[in-house]
């Protein structure tokens, strides 16, 4: 089966390499010449474990291809994925232009029926639009060529997309047709042999699936960052309270976790953009907005509590551990440490980071010299007057805590994502600070 696909981004990328290592002979392409030039070595844009040995592999075999020419590897694909960007235009609402410009490139290049299938995150009623420019393309060129638009939305976690890919909860898939919905059911077949559904519907369904998906997630973090709050007030411990209720399953004990807030390129987003979509029509989802405040006071909750620690921040140095918006990525997109730096500079103070792999992207796309950047987690702590633990990394579960202390001028933790054993370490003198705690 022969299948291009359209930008070497997160989404591109992860899905041209998954498709080839299944033995799906595929083509990714990008207008970038030094990005595709990059990965023809084997260099890639994005750090996602367990890609690089996917593509590499496959890009030796031969099945895994890239390219700039669009008309060239488009030829004798049955499917061409269109995962292109959609930055936020000048209002916040998705900005399809690459995605149509996509889209003509396809009309003005095909040479037989294929299914255009759009994978990049997009508004609901974008296939249309993108059946429109086809079309346009097509009749152009006086071509009566005839072709599907389908919706595939993606699922993927960052720092697990590539197993996410290979063994998926579902995939959903929008048609308008036999012909396109047999063609995706027959791609998509490899991953389904764990037993997990195609659930194939119609298209505007599919696109909204996938905002409705990432809306109830935001929901359940900000809920539980609200009763976090809360438990603070009473005096109860939102540990226990997210034990007591995860175990029941129709909670389930996943994405209730309190925290910092969430971040990343796709909760922050995509709630923002279900608000807007319901309000351009004339609903206003009320939950959601609760979700988006909530989140966005969330991320200033370590601040609120520095402050009421130290009082003045002035001159006060703190040590960061953790930048990126989660563990197992450098993405760097609505993390809570941007918020929690910026509240910490404004008020004089100033800030050491260590992030295992995000301080590079860290520096050169947010934060410059505005920060130190550490070599290591305990080269952070020099004469810093706390300890802020912001992302959850794994190398950061089991600290040598003796070091810790002598490393900072003052025992004190603030945990913002209650990584670590309170009781242990009041008992080792520090003071500390959870989310939802005592
Ligand atoms: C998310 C969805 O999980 C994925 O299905 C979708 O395709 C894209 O968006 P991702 O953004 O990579 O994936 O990260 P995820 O692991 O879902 O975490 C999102 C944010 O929520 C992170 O900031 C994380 O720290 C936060 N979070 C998650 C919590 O605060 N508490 C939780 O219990 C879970």
């Amino acid at each position: 089966m022969k299948i291009a696909i359209v930008g070497t981004g997160y989404v591109g990328l992860v899905t041209g390499a998954c498709l080839s290592e299944v033995g799906m002979d595929v083509t990714c392409i990008d207008v970038d010449e030094k990005k595709i030039e990059n990965l023809k070595k084997g260099i890639l844009p994005i750090y996602e474990p367990g890609l690089e040995e996917i593509v590499e592999r496959n890009f030796s075999k031969g099945r895994l291809k890239f390219s700039t020419n669009l008309a060239e590897s488009i030829q004798g694909a049955e499917a061409a994925f269109i995962a292109v960007g959609t930055p936020p235009g000048e209002d916040g609402s998705a900005d399809l232009k690459y995605v149509l410009q996509v889209a003509q490139g396809i009309g003005e290049h095909m040479q037989d029926y294929m299914v255009v299938v759009t994978k990049s995150t997009v508004p609901v009623g974008t296939a249309e639009k993108v059946r429109a420019q086809l079309k346009s393309a097509l009749e152009s060129r006086g071509s009566d060529l005839t072709f599907d638009v389908a919706s595939n939305p993606e699922f993927l976690k960052e720092g697990a997309a590539v197993d996410d890919f290979m063994k998926p909860d579902r995939i959903v898939v929008g048609v308008e047709s036999d012909r396109s919905r047999e063609t995706m059911e027959r791609l998509y077949r490899p991953f389904t042999l764990n037993g997990h559904p195609v659930i194939i519907m119609d298209i505007p369904s599919a696109e909204m699936t996938k905002y409705a998906a990432n809306a109830m997630l935001a929901t359940k973090i900000s809920f539980m960052n609200d009763v976090a709050n809360l438990c603070e007030i009473m005096g109860a411990d939102v540990n226990a309270v997210r034990r007591g209720i995860g175990s029941d399953p129709r909670i389930g004990n996943k994405f209730i976790y309190p925290g910092i807030g969430y971040g990343g390129s796709c909760f922050p987003k995509d709630v923002k953009a279900l608000i807007r979509t319901a309000r351009e029509n004339g609903h206003e989802m009320r939950i959601l907005q609760s979700v988006e405040d909530v989140n966005e006071s969330q991320k200033e909750v370590m601040f609120t509590k520095l402050k009421k620690h130290f009082g003045d921040l002035s001159g006060k140095h703190f040590a960061m551990w953790g930048l990126s918006f989660k563990p197992q990525t450098d993405d760097m997109r609505e993390a809570p440490s941007l918020v929690i730096i910026d509240q910490i500079l404004k008020a004089g103070g100033t800030v050491c980071a260590y992030d295992p792999v995000a301080m590079e992207e860290a520096q050169h796309l947010h934060l410059g010299d505005k920060i130190r950047y550490a070599e290591n987690e305990y080269d952070a702590l020099k004469d810093a007057d706390a300890l802020l633990l912001v992302t959850e990394w794994a190398e950061f579960r089991v600290p040598d805590w003796s070091k810790v202390k002598s490393s900072l001028n003052n025992a004190v933790v603030f945990d913002g994502r209650n990584l670590y054993d309170r009781v242990r370490l009041r008992e080792l003198g520090f003071d500390y600070y959870g989310i939802g705690i005592q």
